[in-house]
């Protein structure tokens, strides 16, 4: 199928070039195929970026060769490629920069901005496609469709990084009838996405750009910050699908194919990620989940605190220690001194295992990357299948600043949001000791029973400086 696809576009043209520039486009699609392929585990993940940059790369440089030797009659050509050449110079200074600074807590609302490119790169495509009004209906629709599901996506991961870096409030703004102006907006960009295609003049086709921009930062409006990643999840996987029209609109099979493996993959991610969360699409979308809830005093139940000292003793005459990292943990860039910690308890004799939840963090597989950046090995991390029944045997669960994904009352608590909600089962161990700064709620904005439980103990304050401090504690036993 996917030769069939490539050859029909060499048959059309001069047959030298194309297939020449088949040739790469096809390995530039296989390094991306194998690049995904290995990005499924962390051992080879980092090879698996590589390659896939190398396949971009790869499919860059091929479009270059086309569009120079296509272009041959354009006096304007050298003037278009050098503006594309200082439009990738920009874009990769900025990228490259961004990525070395950017702290790995801030790592969603980075993937929400260079997706959101993603998204308006297509629609510009599929725009510029219908102003210039050629081709045959059918490939127009695409383009259309490319401009409606991009623009969406653009303006939405605009709206979920506005959010994440709280430069607007986080927290899910709602109005009477919004769901319905968001109807009419969608319903708008199909009735002006018709008359773009069947009567395109400037006008039309502007307006037509702008409603489903729309589009994308109403929808985003509703949808409280931590659902912000499953959004942007599923902005990716629309980014994905509308580079995949504009690939059949410009009969461009790289785009075809990267744009469905996009597409097919986000579309995974976010089943996953609300299925961890227990939590359907629709409410994600539509359910305003973390919303103020106005009225209701609580009462103010006691936590109980350690010292640094009596929790380090217990620590090291353990058998077995269950370190659940959560969100404090990469706040705080913990990892480092995680793993001093988990090296001292294991001089000691003391087993220890990592027990990982999908949501914990973040972003998906937020705990495994920063783990694995101390070089913690990866056989000490277990998922939360593995690890629950084990809890029961282990003399301590230390949670370093997780909250959510360790409270009970997703299984105690049936008028609880996150009931149902799967939980590592922190609560079963014997012992349980919490590192957090203080009363601060987790993603959920809810209360967590775990911490006010008999065998519950405090390590107050920031998990760098308090595991800093059970290592050096230990060292002194
Ligand atoms: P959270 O429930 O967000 O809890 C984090 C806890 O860490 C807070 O209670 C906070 O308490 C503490 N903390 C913050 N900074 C700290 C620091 N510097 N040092 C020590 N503690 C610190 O984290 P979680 O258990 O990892 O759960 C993740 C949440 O995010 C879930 O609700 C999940 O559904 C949501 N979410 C995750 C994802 C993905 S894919 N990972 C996607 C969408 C949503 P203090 O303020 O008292 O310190």
């Amino acid at each position: 199928m996917l030769w069939s696809l490539l050859s029909a576009e060499v048959a059309n043209q001069n047959p030298v070039l194309l297939h020449g520039t088949t040739a790469a486009y096809f390995i530039a699609i296989l390094l991306f195929i194998l690049g995904i392929k290995m990005m499924s585990s962390p051992a080879t993940a980092r090879k698996g970026i590589h390659w896939a940059g190398l396949g971009m790369l790869l499919a860059v440089i091929t479009a270059f060769v086309h569009i120079y030797f296509l272009g041959q009659s354009d006096p304007q050509l050298f003037l278009k490629l050098g503006l594309m050449v200082l439009m990738i110079l920009i874009g990769t200074a900025i990228g490259w920069y961004s990525s070395l600074k950017v702290p790995m807590t801030d790592m969603p609302q980075m993937v929400a901005l260079f997706n959101g490119m993603g998204g308006g790169a297509a629609a510009v495509i599929g725009y510029l496609d219908l102003l210039h009004g050629h081709g045959p209906v059918s490939l127009k629709v695409l383009a259309a469709a490319a401009v409606i599901i991009g623009a969406t996506s653009f303006s939405g991961s605009i709206g979920a990084f506005l959010k994440l870096q709280r430069w607007i409030s986080s927290r899910p703004i709602t109005y009477p009838g919004q769901q319905l102006v968001n109807a009419l907006l969608f319903l708008g960009s199909i009735v002006l996405g018709y008359l773009s295609i069947a009567g395109p003049t400037a006008l039309n086709v502007n307006l037509f750009i702008l409603l489903p921009l729309l589009l994308g930062i109403l929808m985003t409006l509703p949808i409280g910050g931590a659902d912000m990643p499953v959004v942007i999840s599923l902005f990716n996987a629309l980014t994905g699908l509308a580079v995949a029209f504009d690939g059949f609109a410009l009969q461009n099979y790289t785009l075809i194919i990267s744009g469905t493996i996009v597409g097919a993959s986000g579309t995974l991610l976010t089943i996953l990620m609300a299925r961890a969360m227990n939590r359907s699409l629709f409410n994600i979308l539509f359910g305003a989940f973390g919303k103020v809830q106005k009225g209701g005093e609580e009462e103010e139940k006691v936590m109980k605190e350690m010292s640094i000292d009596d929790a380090a003793s217990i620590l090291a005459f353990a058998d077995k220690v269950i370190i659940v990292p959560g969100f404090g943990m990469a706040a705080a860039q913990a990892q480092h001194k995680v793993k001093e910690l988990m090296e001292e308890l294991e001089k000691r004799g003391v087993e220890v295992k990592f027990a990982i939840h999908p949501v914990a963090g973040r972003m998906p597989g937020h705990m495994n990357v920063l783990l694995a950046e101390a070089d913690i090995p990866y056989d000490k991390l277990y998922d939360l299948e593995d690890i629950n029944p084990e809890f029961e045997t282990a003399d301590v669960a230390l949670i370093i600043g997780a909250n959510d994904v360790v409270n009970p009352s997703a299984e105690w608590d049936e008028g609880s949001p996150i009931y149902g909600m799967p939980i590592l089962q922190a609560y079963k161990a014997k012992n349980v000791f919490a590192v957090k700064r203080g009363r601060g709620r987790g993603f959920a904005g809810i209360d967590n029973p775990l911490f006010y439980l008999d065998k519950t103990y405090m390590l107050f304050g920031d998990a760098q400086k308090v595991v800093s401090d059970l290592v050096q504690a230990l060292k002194k036993l």
